[in-house]
């Protein structure tokens, strides 16, 4: 496969480009970055969309939200599939997406992992055959991470909630809370060192517990799912994808 990189000179980005290596039956043809130095790379750089000249199968894109627009505007122009990883995407860049998905396929997740995707469709699962159980999510990352609870804890809040819909999150816990009320859902961030992530749901029970967890050992599992999402994007039909369509 053929692979435009969008934010080449990113930490994704580089992750993504040394994870290809790995991957014989894939090369990248170009990169898009706005600031990356282009003498870095073994392949093209460029600083918008409008430069690139080669041939595609797929954009894989780890930049920022304001590159969407240049995305979208060349995967609808030359017919290129582009799965979008970056986070932060607001109300317009969700209809803009919507609306470039109507004539080329995209994919949008906002964890790559396919452990993680897995985890989520675990804990539906769980939730369902574990009825009235107080169900606790504990996540953990760097201590460089802005923002608490993570995307993904909130993936997983989701989760719990499509199948049990009375499910209110308690963020964290503090001072004299009473009881814990049965449509209570926790949720714990933990913030140190150099943690990649990990995220634990727990099923609590009288005298049982059940416990899933994902831990992610390095930002390659996140590439690794970019491009098992490329290759499912080149064979499909115009429209907007997840990893859940992925993994089916
Ligand atoms: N979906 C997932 O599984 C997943 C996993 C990790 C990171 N992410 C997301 O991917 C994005 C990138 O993460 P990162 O850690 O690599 O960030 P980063 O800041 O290291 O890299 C972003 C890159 O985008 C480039 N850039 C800035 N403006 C641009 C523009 N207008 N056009 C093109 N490129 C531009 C920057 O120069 C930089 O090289 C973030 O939104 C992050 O949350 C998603």
């Amino acid at each position: 496969m053929r692979i435009i990189l969008s934010g080449a000179g990113g930490a994704m980005g580089l992750t993504t480009a040394s994870t290809v290596k790995n991957h014989p039956e894939h090369v990248i043809v170009a990169g898009v970055d706005k600031f990356a130095d282009p003498s870095r790379f073994d392949f093209p750089v460029y600083d918008s969309f409008d430069k690139v000249t080669e041939d595609a199968d797929c954009i894989i894109d780890f930049s920022v939200k304001a590159a969407l627009k240049g995305i979208l505007g060349y995967a609808v122009k030359k017919g290129v599939p582009a799965v979008l990883c970056t986070t932060g995407y607001d109300s317009d860049d969700l209809k803009a997406v919507n609306e470039a998905a109507s004539s080329v396929p995209l994919l949008m997740s906002g964890n790559m992992s396919v452990g993680v995707n897995t985890l989520v469709s675990l804990v539906k699962e769980a939730a369902k055959a574990l009825t009235g159980a107080d169900i606790e999510i504990i996540e953990q990352h760097h201590h460089n991470k802005a923002d608490a609870p993570s995307g993904t804890a909130k993936m997983l809040l989701n989760a719990a909630k499509q199948v049990r819909p009375e499910l209110t999150p308690v963020y964290g816990r503090e001072g004299m809370v009473g009881k814990r009320k049965p449509e209570e859902i926790g949720v714990h961030a933990v913030r140190g060192g150099t943690i990649v992530g990990k995220h634990e749901v727990m099923f609590v029970m009288n005298n049982e517990i059940v416990t899933l967890k994902h831990e992610a050992e390095s930002k390659a599992v996140f590439s690794e799912g970019a491009l098992r999402a490329a290759s499912f994007l080149i064979n499909s039909p115009a429209g907007l994808y997840s990893m859940s369509d992925v993994l089916k």
